[in-house]
């Protein structure tokens, strides 16, 4: 093996033989990453060996008729909301990166898939970040206690492929790919050459023996650690755990998925014994929501292709300084400013000395243009201290002359609220504009 030093743009892979400060490729500043390559002769067993066919002649095309049908192979973890996000359970042969920030709850999702998976087969949990003990007690509290669960605290890499071809689980767990590092490879467990080779050499014995795995990556705040978008490359599927971890509700999502679609959202919600899945998030949601509430308004989000009731709430009051302070919690602030501007220049409302603070309720980030009107409708009932009525759901997306656009899944949101007992939709369908829209708070 002969190794060489180079630098790589972590923000679009650009390849360097310095360090430098821009990338010339993306503009972006600060992003480049020293890495180490092997530049030698390919190792025996090392995927870059993989030979090519070099056989010319006819080959034998496969009908698509039935085949990608089958699902009789996946592996159902019988926790729904994942199995569902995954694309109708695990493909066998797999590999699966699930990435969250830390203290999301990464490690309990898959204690709980892992434990009921055990019931048919052997899972090995590999742990670079707890011992067998902290891992027991977290089961132990949750009444995970299946014999084919084996846990193991390592993160030598070598010493977990010798332990893979030992044991022949079924399904293994790496927890976390940041942890584990390599003999062969200078660098610290975490660089991006660490991480790449583990993630090769855990695919490597994937594929050859059809074993599905599920590594966990750690993600900062704003997503830029190195390990896993390099990591995205790599793997089939990358699923996305999110949440407010001071908030119980959570989302998983598919942010890539060669077996699946990405639309599916699954959610959860944290309690004292683990994570339990959430069959109706508008009943959830709506819990503990207050009667004839000043400031709060219902919208209809939609996560995937399922919409769910969310309450926005608002507080607008009298700035204690010259300069209005705007706060949104779940919601862009931007648009929060647009939607201030809005009301201020077509309804003739003076928000210019009154603070403005937007919180969505479970810690839901509402993303999508429908959330607007919403928002608009909650500030609104805080300035003028009147209620929005009890059965309203309010949804459409706010223009910047105060007018009301159709939304998608239009008919969907209308159901979900009627379905929860909102008998007064304010929406898009039956506004063509804010002032209007806004009447029912005379
Ligand atoms: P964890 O799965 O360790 O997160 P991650 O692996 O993503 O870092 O769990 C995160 C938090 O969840 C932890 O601070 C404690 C809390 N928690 C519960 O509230 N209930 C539970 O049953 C468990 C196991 C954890
Ligand atoms: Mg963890």
């Amino acid at each position: 093996m002969k190794l060489k030093t180079i630098y790589i743009c972590n923000s679009c892979q650009f390849e360097s033989s310095k360090w430098l400060g821009q990338c010339p490729q993306c503009s972006q500043w600060n992003t480049f990453m020293e890495d180490v390559i092997n530049v030698g002769k390919p190792e025996k067993g090392s995927l870059s060996k993989t030979p090519r066919s070099l056989k010319v002649g006819t080959q034998s095309p496969t009908s698509l008729e039935n085949s990608g049908k089958n699902t009789a192979t996946r592996l159902f973890s019988d926790i729904e909301e994942f199995d569902r996000v995954i694309g109708q359970g695990i493909t066998p042969g797999s590999i699966i990166l699930l990435s969250g920030e830390p203290g999301i709850g990464k490690s309990t999702l898959t204690l709980q898939i892992a434990n009921n998976l055990a019931k048919k087969l052997k899972v090995l949990l590999v742990s670079g970040e707890e011992s067998v003990e902290q891992i027991a007690g977290r089961a132990g509290r949750l009444n995970l206690n299946e014999k084919n669960l084996l846990a193991l605290n390592e993160y030598n890499l070598e010493n977990i492929l010798a332990t893979i071809r030992a044991e022949k689980p079924g399904l293994i767990i790496i927890d976390s790919i940041q942890v584990i590092s390599s003999m062969d490879f200078p660098g610290a467990a975490g660089s991006i050459t660490q991480v790449r080779y583990s993630t090769e050499r855990l695919l490597e014995i994937s594929k050859t023996t059809n074993t599905p795995v599920i590594l966990i990556g750690h993600v900062t705040k704003d997503g830029t650690l190195a390990g896993p978008k390099v990591l995205e490359h790599l793997v089939d599927t990358v699923l996305l755990f999110e949440g407010d971890r001071f908030q119980q509700f959570r989302l998983l999502r598919a942010q890539k998925n060669r077996f699946g679609s990405c639309s599916e959202v699954g959610i959860f919600e944290m309690t004292e014994n683990g994570l339990i899945e959430i069959k109706n998030p508008s009943e959830q949601f709506l819990e503990g929501r207050k009667q004839n509430a000043i400031g709060s308004a219902i919208t209809v989000a939609m996560e995937g292709t399922r919409p769910f009731l969310v309450e926005v709430q608002s507080l607008v009051s009298t700035s204690a300084f010259g300069f209005p302070k705007r706060t949104a919690n779940g919601f862009d602030l931007n648009r929060l400013q647009i939607l201030i501007a809005v009301l201020e220049k077509y309804c003739k409302f003076n928000l210019q000395n009154q603070d403005v603070f937007i919180n969505v309720v479970g810690g839901i980030k509402l993303s999508e243009p429908a959330s607007d009107l919403a928002v608009l409708m909650a500030i609104a009932s805080s300035y003028l201290k009147k209620p929005l009525p009890q059965t309203a759901a309010i949804f459409g997306e706010v223009g910047l002359s105060g007018e009301l656009r159709k939304v998608i899944h239009h008919e969907k949101r209308q159901k979900e609220a009627e379905k929860m007992g909102f008998t007064q939709i304010i929406s898009s369908g039956n506004h063509k504009e804010i002032q209007t829209a806004l009447r029912i708070l005379n």
